[in-house]
């Protein structure tokens, strides 16, 4: 089995950047990171990724006359990284639409929101704001639109009486950090593939808990019960 190599593209904290680094420390896992590219030279995950042995790159935006200089220094150092897939992991700027349309469905993103509800930013705040029972994440293949592009997996975690801001985030990023992993194992092995804008899904024949779609409803009490399972509840 070869590899898919992939590069993860952060701007902060790479919590879900590191998420993905251990669970291609396993040699069976579908995807190596062979590299990580912030466009903060701040970003606290460069260390990380650089105490791994990962290359690190920075690409600033400051450092580039125009948006469609920043992209095409984007697109070089993926290029350099050799990369199959690209994976966003609190990368906080818009890539611009020529260079979504070339990596389309080679390039995945987490939003820590069940999408389409919530995209944007401050998504836990909203959250609370509506009243959802219900919060959580997904994983989809990027396209131009922002947090708009075909899901691949999402993981639910219930919103508790009394919840804040920052209590429902930690609840949602302890989810984020399984789901990410589990999404990006499936497009790297080719079990879940964007085509004409939508998510298709290998048949699971080798695998008969995978081929089981059931609706499951998070437990408020046992929260974590069964994740992957639901995070097979795709479209
Ligand atoms: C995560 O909540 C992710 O879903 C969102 O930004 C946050 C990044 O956190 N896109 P980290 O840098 O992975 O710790």
């Amino acid at each position: 089995m070869s590899r898919k190599r992939t590069v993860v593209l952060i701007s902060g904290r790479g919590s879900n950047m590191t998420a993905l680094i251990a669970a291609a420390s396993d040699p069976t896992y579908p995807a190596e990171i062979v590299g990580v590219i912030s466009d903060r030279a701040n970003a606290a995950g460069l260390g990380i990724a650089q105490s791994r042995g990962i290359a690190t790159k920075v690409v600033q935006r400051a450092d580039h006359p125009s948006k469609d200089a920043y992209d095409a220094a984007i697109d070089a150092a993926l290029t350099g990284f050799g990369t199959d897939i690209v994976a966003l992991a609190g990368y906080m700027r818009i890539l611009g639409r020529g260079l979504v349309e070339k990596w389309q469905g080679r390039m995945v993103n987490i939003h820590p929101a069940l999408l389409p509800a919530f995209k944007g930013l401050d998504t836990h705040a909203r959250a609370i704001r509506a009243g959802v029972r219900i919060h959580g994440c997904s994983v989809h293949f990027v396209t131009p639109e922002m947090d708009d592009g075909p899901i691949i997996a999402q993981a639910a975690v219930p919103v508790m009486v009394g919840d804040n801001e920052d209590t429902l985030a930690a609840r949602v990023l302890k989810v984020e950090h399984r789901l990410y992993p589990l999404a990006l194992g499936l497009v790297a092995e080719g079990k879940a593939r964007m085509e004409k804008g939508h998510t298709l899904f290998a048949h699971f024949a080798d695998d008969a808990d995978n081929a089981t779609s059931v609706v499951m409803a998070p437990d408020p009490l046992r929260e974590e019960r069964d994740l992957e399972q639901l995070a097979r509840i795709t479209p």
